[in-house]
């Protein structure tokens, strides 16, 4: 049985280091990704709160023609649940295989707002083997939220994840 999280309160920094063992022990002796993706999601909304956090995966899209992003599990209001290649924060976090920080959505173009109170946003991307195999999107419903500390510390998050 999994052991209450312990909530941080202290700089984000710290926050982030009290977390980031907790989600390391969360996820040891677990093999099942789905059941590991929403824990990972559950942590980082307890300690953060932030507005949305969630995965989305590369799967095949529906004709079976390319890769899409399909939506994983999350914490959040509904979600849009298919994301192409280059389209959106996730979509380009995903074409160029890099940690996109997005202070004001309204300042992105092309941006997918799947809720009018997402502010900002921050989406890794999560690779192996050369590969983004999925990203994990966060966002905020005040502008500004995350920077280089998240980025650090959200990049850790998501290589403790095994993919099988
Ligand atoms: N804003 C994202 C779409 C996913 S939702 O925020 C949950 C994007 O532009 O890719």
């Amino acid at each position: 049985m999994a052991e209450d999280l312990k909530i941080f309160v202290g700089t984000k920094e710290e926050q982030y280091q009290n977390l980031v063992p907790q989600i390391k022990g969360l996820l040891s002796g677990e093999c099942d990704l789905i059941a590991n993706l929403a824990n990972v999601c559950a942590a980082l909304k307890e300690q953060f709160n932030w507005f949305w956090i969630g995965f989305y995966l590369v799967k095949k899209s529906i004709d079976n023609r390319q890769d899409e992003l399909v939506l994983g599990p999350f914490q959040g209001p509904v979600a849009c649940t298919r994301i192409k290649k280059g389209r959106g924060v996730c979509g380009t976090s995903w074409a160029n295989t890099e940690t996109i920080i997005v202070e004001d959505v309204e300042k992105f173009p092309g941006h997918i707002a799947c809720s009018s109170l997402s502010k900002s946003e921050i989406v890794i991307p999560i690779i192996k083997k050369n590969n983004v195999i999925a990203v994990l999107d966060i966002d905020s419903n005040e502008l500004n939220t995350f920077d280089e500390v998240d980025k650090k510390f959200l990049q850790q998050i998501v290589a403790l994840i095994e993919f099988a």
